[in-house]
């Protein structure tokens, strides 16, 4: 039966497509540079000086953007500002739960393979309730202009756990595809199957990051991916699409392998300014006061743009009073603004805020 977006898509094939060869020169070329970008980009995440910056700081950013795709906007400022607190409004709660579900991927896949049970992992941290394959036939994806079906998922408990069997086999297979257009036709696959209710977009771009973790590419979940995605989700959705209407396998490698390379170097150039932010920031600290001097007290100021009187305390091994001066001193020298949430007092990183949160 040809297929059609109004009909559950039960015949969606194993991977990988039949009789296609996916790494045609021009696939092959694009994947060589996307991996030098990557590999740059490893390169680049150890030479900073306090790694932890971008741990916090990018997986906070990847979140924004992925959770933006779902039209759950929030700001970067908003998300820095209430990560300790876990406050802030709903689209700010749900950008950090999708930290959460990256982190709680991370350390899955660090105890054993990805998988399906990986999957339903993440995608519960994304919604905060359990979530599980669905039972319930009705599953659609829209135009969420028009309200224009344009996917009908697979229907059924157990052929949509059968092609996620599949998909785990493809995902660790044994040929020796290049990882990247593994994780490439691996996440067309993941949302072609639609297993759970809601979140799969959100969970394959998750999923996106842990597989370049388990190949090896990345050894933090440090790739600002989902900024590329978004950028282009007119394209992210076409093409998704045009591989099941046309089995259009290599266009869609390509936008993967495109936004690989992207967010890569774009991270990579974030990583740069921020050294340079530190460093300057560093050498003001110690001119402010003799706490500039305790490397840890600078590196806590770089953890994260929001900075409390407790991190310090905690970091620095010093009393609360000694942090507050500190701190104030670095206010009083113009280098940390003074804010508030509710009652506790916070010290902004303006310059390590900017760096984060403009686009490179
Ligand atoms: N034609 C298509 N075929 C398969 N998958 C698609 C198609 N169009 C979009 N998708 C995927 O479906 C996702 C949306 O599904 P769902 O609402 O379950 O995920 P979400 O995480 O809640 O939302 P979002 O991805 O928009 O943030 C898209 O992000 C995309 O990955
Ligand atoms: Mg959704």
């Amino acid at each position: 039966m040809p297929w059609s977006p109004e009909q559950p898509f039960n015949d969606l094939p194993a991977l990988p497509p039949p009789g296609l060869d996916l790494e045609p020169k021009s696939v092959l070329k694009a994947t060589i540079q996307a991996r030098a970008a990557l590999a740059s980009l490893a390169q680049a995440g150890q030479l900073l000086p306090n790694p932890h910056v971008l741990i916090h700081s990018i997986p906070l950013l990847e979140a924004q953007a992925s959770s933006e795709i779902e039209n759950i906007v929030t700001t970067a400022d908003e998300l820095f500002k209430h990560v300790d607190s876990g406050g802030g409004d709903h689209a700010t709660k749900e950008a950090l739960r999708y930290r959460a579900a990256l982190f709680a991927g991370v350390e899955a896949i660090r105890a054993r393979p990805l998988s399906t049970r990986t999957a339903t992992t993440i995608c519960s941290r994304l919604q905060d309730r359990e979530m599980e394959v669905r039972r319930v036939p009705g599953t659609r994806i829209a135009n969420p202009a028009t309200r224009e079906i344009i996917y009908a998922p697979p229907e059924g408990a157990e052929t949509i756990r059968t092609k996620l069997a599949d998909w785990e086999r493809f995902v660790h297979g044994a040929d020796d595809l290049d990882p990247l257009v593994r994780m490439a036709v691996a996440h067309y696959q993941f949302e072609a199957i639609h297993p759970f209710h809601d979140g799969n977009g959100r969970t394959g771009r998750v999923i996106n990051i842990l597989m370049l973790i388990e190949a090896g590419l990345l050894t933090e979940p440090i790739l600002y991916l989902s900024r590329s995605i978004i950028a282009q989700k007119s394209d992210y959705y076409r093409l998704l699409r045009a591989v099941t209407a046309e089995g259009a396998w290599i266009e869609w490698i390509h936008f993967m392998l495109e936004a690989v390379r992207d967010s890569a170097t774009s991270t990579t150039r974030k990583i740069a300014s921020i050294r340079t932010c530190q460093e300057g920031i560093a050498e003001r600290a110690r001119a402010a006061t003799v706490g500039g001097r305790d490397a840890r007290f600078v590196s806590v100021l770089f953890e994260q743009p929001y900075c409390r009187i407790g991190t310090v305390v905690e970091h620095c091994e010093v009393s609360r009073q000694t942090a507050s001066s500190w701190l104030q001193a670095l206010v009083d020298a113009g280098l940390l603004f003074d804010a508030r949430i509710g009652r506790e007092r916070l010290f902004v990183n303006h310059e390590l805020l900017e760096v984060l949160t403009r686009p490179e």
